[in-house]
């Protein structure tokens, strides 16, 4: 699995989010709870940008109709949105954040 460095560990400040894009894909590098996460940059309810909503206790809650989502499964835990978003395998090294483009989730790309 190979990894590409998506930001700093200080660009993301705790329970935020931030847009990077890998290779194309709009991805949200996520800290929640002192984690870091990465999902599709995209609700799945609408083409809005999750990134911009509330992080909270490992979820996204998204800015426009208020879905939230797992950050840890990409599945919805709050209506409108009934479809889950990839999610993304992250590491950290040292003041990297490393993401992984590989899902072995049976999302749709
Ligand atoms: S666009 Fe995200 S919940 Fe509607």
């Amino acid at each position: 699995m190979s990894y590409v460095r998506a930001c700093a560990v200080s660009d993301v400040e705790d329970e935020g989010a931030l847009a990077v894009e890998i290779d194309g894909e709009s991805i949200a590098v996520v800290r929640s709870d002192g984690e870091f996460f990465a999902i599709r940059d995209e609700c799945s309810h609408a083409t809005v940008p999750l990134s911009e909503g509330d992080v909270e206790d490992c979820t996204i809650e998204c800015w426009l109709h208020g879905s939230r989502f797992d950050l840890r499964s990409g599945k919805p835990t709050g209506l409108p949105a009934t479809k889950p978003v990839p999610v993304y395998p992250v590491r950290v090294d040292g003041d990297d954040v490393l993401v992984s483009l590989t899902t072995n989730q049976e999302f749709p790309q």
